[in-house]
């Protein structure tokens, strides 16, 4: 027999759950309350004209929500999703196969958009411009452009770093959309939510506590929500409480602050090795066996929200934050960001 919505076995439904905590339309979207309210009028204004919805690129931290937006927006706008990401395209034609073979009206979802070889890149100005793919085939010679129209299409870019893209792609981009790390009540709403499809009973206390470790981040929640569950399973709590999610976290070394031991690690190195800086990126990123597009991407975007690191023209440095909760002595570093308050 084959399978349909209503005789899935609970085992399969039960994994499509757990991979679908990602809201799929923008009512169900929690936080990023200005986006949401924007994007929603563009939405409407592009389905009643019939059009395709403009380009859009997403900014921000990993794990604030940018796929999970892609995907929402493929959905409210009843259309197709193509996804790729920048580094995976090498070559021109790669990209070329990739829009020639789009429907009219889908979306098409490049990831990390800032790692795109610049002549890939170059594809997309007349793409996005006026749905005309320029490309050269062949070598010296017997090289000639061939112009292909394309369907109409919405490109989402998404960026962990909007600085680094070029100007001409940047300013192609209709709908800029710059992602901010979620308040403690909005993801404790997340967490409810995915409390809920995960068939979860979490006091209030306890849902709050995980918010207040999750860094601001949805993806961390959702991962730390899963772990805690196995340890409340494990453990035969029936409920998780303020006590299981504490003792959870504890064992995870997830601290109060939401900091884990690679974040705790970098603050140690500016402080024990470096006095508390100004260190430089490469320096870092030596003393930690990282690269520096890790700890500039991942790490550093909320230990500087938070108040835990400051970037100076000199270098890192630990903040007294930092230090007071490292329980570490102020070093040369933390004068210097006192005089920056
Ligand atoms: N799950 C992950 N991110 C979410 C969001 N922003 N709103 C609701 N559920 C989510």
């Amino acid at each position: 027999m084959e399978d349909t919505p209503a005789n899935t076995p609970n085992s399969l439904k039960a994994a499509a759950i757990e991979t679908s905590l990602r809201p799929l339309t923008l009512q169900h979207y929690i936080g990023q309350v200005e986006i949401k309210r924007n994007l929603q009028v563009f939405i409407q204004a592009a389905r009643n004209r019939g059009q395709a919805l403009d380009h859009v690129l997403l900014c921000g931290p990993p794990g604030l929500g940018k796929t999970t937006l892609a995907n929402l927006l493929a959905h409210e706008m009843g259309v197709g999703l193509r996804s790729t990401s920048g580094p995976v395209m090498e070559r021109q034609g790669d990209l070329a196969a990739i829009l020639t073979n789009l429907e009219p009206g889908e979306i098409l979802f490049i990831d990390e958009i800032h790692r795109m070889n610049r002549t890939v890149e170059e594809v997309l100005y007349s793409a996005m411009e006026d749905y005309k793919l320029d490309i050269l085939i062949g070598q010296g010679p017997m090289a000639r452009t061939v112009k292909l129209d394309l369907p109409a299409f919405t490109l989402v870019g998404a960026t962990t770093r909007a600085g680094l893209l070029s100007s001409p792609l940047r300013e192609r981009f209709g709908i800029p959309c710059h992602l901010q790390f979620y308040t403690a009540e909005e993801i404790q709403q997340i967490i409810m939510r995915s409390s809920e499809l995960l068939n979860l009973n979490v006091e209030p206390e306890g849902s709050m506590e995980l918010a207040r470790r999750s860094r601001g981040t949805p993806r961390v929640a959702n991962r730390l929500l899963r772990r805690i569950r196995d340890f409340a399973e494990q453990g035969a709590h029936a409920t998780i409480t303020l006590e299981v999610v504490v003792d959870s976290l504890e064992r995870l070394g997830v601290d109060r602050y939401g900091l884990e031991s690679l974040h705790r690690q970098l603050l140690r190195v500016i402080v024990e090795k470096f006095e508390g800086g100004p260190v430089g990126l490469s320096t870092l990123a030596a003393a930690l066996s990282e690269t520096k597009d890790t700890i500039e991407e991942v790490f550093e975007p909320y230990l500087i929200q938070d108040g835990f690191l400051q970037r100076t023209p000199q270098g890192r440095v630990a903040t007294s934050k930092a230090l007071d909760h490292l329980g570490c002595d102020p070093g040369p570093g933390a004068q210097l960001d006192m005089l920056n308050e």
